[in-house]
């Protein structure tokens, strides 16, 4: 199964995404996390898209079309995967669809993570994840059961994004209004598109996409 969570920035589509990679064994493809490793390791990429991604403005469509066609490249057939954060302009849902083509595969679903915008930056701006194995978390919504280690690798370290300030957090949902929400009419018009509330806890937000994924 090849889905997309789709939503704005600090909607939950990167939490979501964890818990199915843990739940069904399916693949997290997000462009975000792709590029930020770009930047962690020095590449020319990385260097290229810093101060774009630092402004809060998308990077170009090639760069991240390119980047999920590798990354398919080196998954099996049977590994489902979960995009997360692409499409985000109607010339990446073209090239989705091609690259899909390309792979064998084709879209299952869509789920539109919905939100109120308000409660976004709050999300945001409290995020941190863990510094090794990269789990995220919230002050507030998400701790760490003991305070201060990873849940999951008992690291003692924890990070927060450059792009995780109130002005940044502004301009990527201004992004995401003019050049993202325009292409949920193309998934919708499929019949391929289901909404989930998005501001009902983590655990209730993963049960609703379960019973999507499951036809219930
Ligand atoms: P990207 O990394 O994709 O960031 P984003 O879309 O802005 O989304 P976030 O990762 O901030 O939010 P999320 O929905 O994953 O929320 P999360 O689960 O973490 O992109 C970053 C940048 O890279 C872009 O600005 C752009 O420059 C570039 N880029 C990436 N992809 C691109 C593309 N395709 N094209 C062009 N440029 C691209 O949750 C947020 C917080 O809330 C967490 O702390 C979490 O614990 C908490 N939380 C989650 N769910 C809930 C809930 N239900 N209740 C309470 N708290 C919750
Ligand atoms: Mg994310």
């Amino acid at each position: 199964m090849n889905i997309i969570l789709l939503g704005p920035p600090g909607a939950g589509k990167g939490t979501q995404a964890e818990r199915l990679v843990a739940s069904r064994g399916m693949v997290q493809l997000s462009t975000g996390d792709m590029l930020r490793a770009a930047r962690k390791a020095d590449t020319p990429l990385g260097h290229q898209v810093a101060a774009v991604m630092d402004s809060g403005a998308l990077v170009s469509d090639e760069i991240v079309s390119a980047l999920i066609d590798d990354k398919l490249t080196t998954m099996t057939e049977d590994q489902g995967a979960i995009f997360d954060g692409y499409p985000r302009t109607a010339a990446q849902a073209h090239s989705l669809d091609t690259i899909l083509a390309t792979h064998g595969r084709r879209l299952d679903r869509v789920v539109e993570l919905e939100v109120d915008e308000d409660a976004l930056v709050a999300r945001i701006v409290g995020r941190f994840s863990c510094a090794k194995c990269g789990t995220n978390y919230h002050e507030k919504f998400h701790r760490p059961k003991v305070d201060g280690t990873c849940d999951v690798c008992g690291n003692h370290e924890f990070k927060r994004r450059p792009d995780d300030n109130e002005e940044t957090v502004r301009t990527r949902m201004a992004e995401y209004r003019a050049k993202t929400a325009p292409i949920i009419p193309i998934y919708e018009a499929r019949g391929i598109l289901t909404r989930v509330d998005g501001m009902a806890d983590i655990d209730h937000v993963s049960a609703a996409i379960a019973g999507v994924l499951d036809g219930k």
